[in-house]
């Protein structure tokens, strides 16, 4: 159950705990994966006029910490060389496609392995002409199938503990992802595709530092989805 907290105030505790094990696969060994309506395939450097033109739908940057559309190519280059080699290790991020014509739809999965949370964080956009057709809930739950096929290895972190439902100690590992209060659509994909809300607080919104914003923290325990 999430509670909203005036502040996000972090309560630091050591976890003993799974993650995906290190190095994670290069994008160079990421076999695609074929849903009913997608591919999910590796970011690669052609993919730039397709990172483009997501990044530069008013409608969909409008949720983004950046608040606006990309000026040009070269602000978009630097976006999406974060994902190419030799960064290849530190993300599992992937270019979202349509199966019926191979066009780069959108991009999706762990942006940052160490999340304000110390956990992995997801997140995904899609260009707008694709929205309302259950296409980034196809792409969310196939692609945390993919997060939790990945091997594991046991490892001792520091994690916020409002994260973890048993505190210090032995927790599930989490993937988290975030949201604004506002994006009611997302809240729904992460909903549907398995996660729960567990925190609710207000910041400075990085959009416009004068104002206030609420966000709301979602986590999902992979472990679950394995044993299902
Ligand atoms: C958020 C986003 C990924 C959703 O993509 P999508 O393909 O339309 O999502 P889906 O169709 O799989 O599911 C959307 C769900 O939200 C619901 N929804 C959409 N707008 C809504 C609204 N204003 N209020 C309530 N529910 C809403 C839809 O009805 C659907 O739920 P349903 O299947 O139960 O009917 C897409 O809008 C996007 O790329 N937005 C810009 C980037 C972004 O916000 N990324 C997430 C940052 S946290």
């Amino acid at each position: 159950m999430a509670s909203l907290n005036s502040a996000s105030k972090p309560k630091w505790a050591t976890v003993n705990t799974t993650l995906p094990a290190r190095p994670l696969p290069l994008n160079s060994s990421r076999i695609p994966v074929t849903t009913d309506r997608l591919i999910i395939r590796a970011l690669d450097a052609q993919d730039l006029d397709g990172l483009h033109s997501i990044r530069t739908q008013p409608e969909v940057m409008v949720n983004h910490p950046q608040g606006r559309i990309d000026r040009d190519l070269e602000e978009t280059r630097p976006k999406l060389d974060l994902f190419l080699p030799p960064k290849d290790e530190s993300h599992y991020n992937f270019a979202i496609c349509s199966k019926a014509t191979g066009e780069m739809i959108g991009i999706g999965g762990c942006h940052q392995l160490k999340s304000m949370f110390g956990w992995p964080a997801m997140g995904y956009m899609f260009r707008k002409e694709f929205w309302g057709q259950g296409l980034a809930t196809e792409f969310t739950r196939a692609w945390l199938d993919m997060w939790c096929r990945l091997p594991r290895d046991e490892v001792h972190i520091e994690v916020d503990q409002r994260s973890v439902p048993d505190g210090e100690g032995k927790a599930l590992e989490v993937m988290t992802a975030f949201t604004t209060a506002e994006n009611l659509a997302s809240q729904r994909v992460l909903e549907k595709s398995g996660f729960e809300r567990f925190l609710m607080w207000e910041e400075a919104d990085l959009r416009d530092p004068d104002a206030q914003i609420t966000l709301v923290a979602y986590r999902f325990f992979p472990s679950k989805q394995l044993a299902n």
